[in-house]
């Protein structure tokens, strides 16, 4: 499975990909994921990318370009597949991406966009809660962890990204229209390009794209 998944914040990109990865055997890369990594680890990068985030803007074509071309060059799991979540973000790195597919023979599968009103999104990422070590996303009142600010998983601590709160939102929807909408109109021009209505339940937006994979598998 080689596809990218497109979508304003809290449409579900991080819910449904491990899904993906559990059944196809990929790579999982969130590049927001990856920028907080390097937020937590106190890096240089990780300094500037945190204002740029919390402001709702874009850290630069290049430094994302590196990332992703580092992770598909490097990561063993991405010999199997990638899922790309939060990337590509502007046409820039959409037509980088397509070159360095080309240069390894490889095409994307699916380019599919998660559709949902605005109005939607403020409560889905102002409920939101994060484990921050495996990026495990849940929902205060949507999806509730089994013990309050716990992860099921490792009963470690939950804590709300910094960029989520309706002021930083409303910047995020603004630069997504801008700068990521075009990406979008980008693949509607391919074969691969496909909707998914992203504001149904968690399990009937996953029926969704099972039914789009079912179709071309
Ligand atoms: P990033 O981390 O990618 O943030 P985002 O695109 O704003 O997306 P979110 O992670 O907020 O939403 P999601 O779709 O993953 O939603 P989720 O599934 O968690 O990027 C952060 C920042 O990094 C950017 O603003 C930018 O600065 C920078 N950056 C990243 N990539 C970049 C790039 N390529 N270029 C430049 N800069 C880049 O769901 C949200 C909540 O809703 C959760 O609580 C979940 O439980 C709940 N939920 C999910 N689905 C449903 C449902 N169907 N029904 C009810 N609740 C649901
Ligand atoms: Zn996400």
């Amino acid at each position: 499975m080689r596809m990218i998944l497109i979508g304003p914040p809290g449409a579900g990109k991080g819910t449904q990909a491990p899904k993906i990865k559990e059944k196809y055997g990929c790579c999982h890369l969130a590049t927001g994921d990856m920028l907080r990594a390097q937020v937590a680890a106190k890096t240089e990068l990780g300094k500037q990318a945190k204002k740029i985030m919390d402001e709702g803007k874009l850290v630069s074509d290049e430094i994302m370009i590196g990332m992703i071309k580092s992770e598909l060059d490097t990561n063993k799991e991405c010999q199997h597949g990638f899922i790309l979540d939060g990337f590509p973000r502007t046409v820039p790195q959409a037509e980088k991406l397509d070159e360095m597919l080309d240069a390894k023979r490889q095409q994307l599968k699916h380019a599919i966009e998660l559709q949902i009103d605005d109005s939607l999104l403020v409560a889905r990422i102002t409920g939101r809660l994060v484990h921050p070590a495996s990026g495990r996303s849940y929902h205060k009142v949507f999806n509730p962890p089994q013990k309050a600010m716990t992860d099921d998983v490792t009963g470690e601590p939950l804590i709300q990204r910094s960029d989520d709160n309706e002021e930083a939102l409303k910047k995020r929807l603004g630069t997504y229209h801008a700068q990521t909408a075009p990406v979008t109109d980008y693949y509607r021009k391919t074969g691969i390009w496909r909707k998914v209505d992203a504001s149904k339940e968690p399990g009937d937006v996953w029926k969704s794209l099972l039914t789009i994979f079912n179709e071309s598998d």
